[in-house]
């Protein structure tokens, strides 16, 4: 069985192709982005709307496959940007119609976590889901993957694009702040924002917009600065919620995942734990289609031809969907 998953949530169209075995054939993509100021919700949709076709072609080329070798169809129903979501519904509707083929919606955060069992071999791990709009500690319990703590506000990701915005950069600034920080080793106290197992950012920015403000500070500093607090705001969540649910794996999703700082903080956590630290490689941290075609592959068993049954999903949380596919039930 080959599957095609369309990923069109925020920022990125993205296109990927995978056998139920697991075998990638394609994973393609094209992002949106801005030389200064942050995601414009209309924007990204034009962007998506320019380019989505062409990378259905790319896609299916870098496979070497036709349409007719596709087997199921899956898209991403949400969470995300109702103007983007829009995007890939109708796309995979349309090509299931034409190509008479089966459907599969799927949550995007689920699938972020499902790519990086599925690559890196991860079997019962707590999930760092640090990405833009979302940061949660997943673990799975019960037929669901509970949310063990989470953002209070922001998405550490939209926290750092927000303070490179901030600092005059453009989006996605989570990348641009890294540089920064890797060039400065002066840690500046700011405010370290966590309660069991949830975490905030509000705070932070408005100190950081504070001391940008003063003038007294290095953009490098800053950065170097805000990226320790952050990340060891999310360190410590994930080893509460590793201990409370005597897991032995640590699992990385989420584009703001790409991080070395953050992936090496959390290797030394693990390491201290005596516990396996997993982080799948970039092209399937940030937001990508292979991940949506795995979960289709993971979900064919809901898929169907019934396209009026089909609609978006701005607002699905992690722990809204039941994790019908998984057979292990060990109690967290
Ligand atoms: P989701 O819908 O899952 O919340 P998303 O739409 O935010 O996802 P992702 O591709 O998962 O998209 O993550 C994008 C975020 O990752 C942006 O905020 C970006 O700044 C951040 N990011 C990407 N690379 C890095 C990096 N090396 N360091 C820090 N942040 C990064
Ligand atoms: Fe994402």
């Amino acid at each position: 069985m080959i599957s095609l998953g369309i990923e069109s949530t925020a920022h990125t169209f993205g296109v990927g192709i995978i056998t139920a075995k697991g075998k990638i054939l394609a994973n393609v993509r094209d992002s949106y982005a801005t030389v200064s100021g942050g995601i414009h919700p209309t924007e990204a949709k034009d962007h998506h709307l320019k380019v989505k076709d062409q990378l259905i072609d790319i896609a299916l080329k870098a496979a070497n496959l036709s349409f007719q070798d596709i087997d199921l169809l899956s898209f991403s129903q949400g969470p995300g940007l109702p103007p983007c979501l829009v995007v890939g519904l109708e796309k995979a509707k349309e090509l299931a119609k034409k190509y008479d083929k089966p459907l599969v919606g799927v949550n995007h955060c689920i699938s972020h976590l499902e790519i990086g069992n599925l690559l890196t071999g991860a079997r019962e791990p707590v999930f760092l889901y640090a990405s833009g709009a979302n940061t949660q500690v997943i673990a799975y319990d019960g037929g669901k993957y509970r949310v063990f703590g989470e953002t209070l506000d922001n998405g550490v990701g939209n926290f750092l694009d927000a303070f490179a915005r901030e600092l005059g950069l453009g989006f996605p600034g989570g990348p641009k702040i890294a540089q920064l920080a890797e060039q400065s080793g002066m840690y500046v106290e700011l405010p370290y924002v966590i309660k069991g197992m949830d975490v905030s950012f509000g705070g932070i920015l408005t100190n950081l917009k504070q001391k940008i403000q003063s003038g007294k500070f290095s953009k490098e500093d800053l950065s170097y600065s805000a990226q320790e607090t952050a990340f060891a705001m999310l360190v410590e969540a994930s080893e509460r919620a590793m201990a409370h649910c005597e897991k032995k794996e640590l699992l990385l999703g989420g584009g703001v995942a790409c991080n070395k700082r953050l992936q090496e903080m959390c290797r030394i956590m693990c390491k201290e734990r005596n516990a396996k630290f997993f982080a799948p490689p970039p092209d399937v941290l940030t937001d990508n289609g292979l991940m949506i075609a795995w979960q289709g592959i993971l979900q064919r068993k809901v898929a169907s031809k019934k396209l009026i049954r089909f609609d978006i999903r701005p607002r699905e949380r992690t722990d809204d969907v039941g994790v019908t596919w998984r057979s292990i039930k060990k109690p967290c």
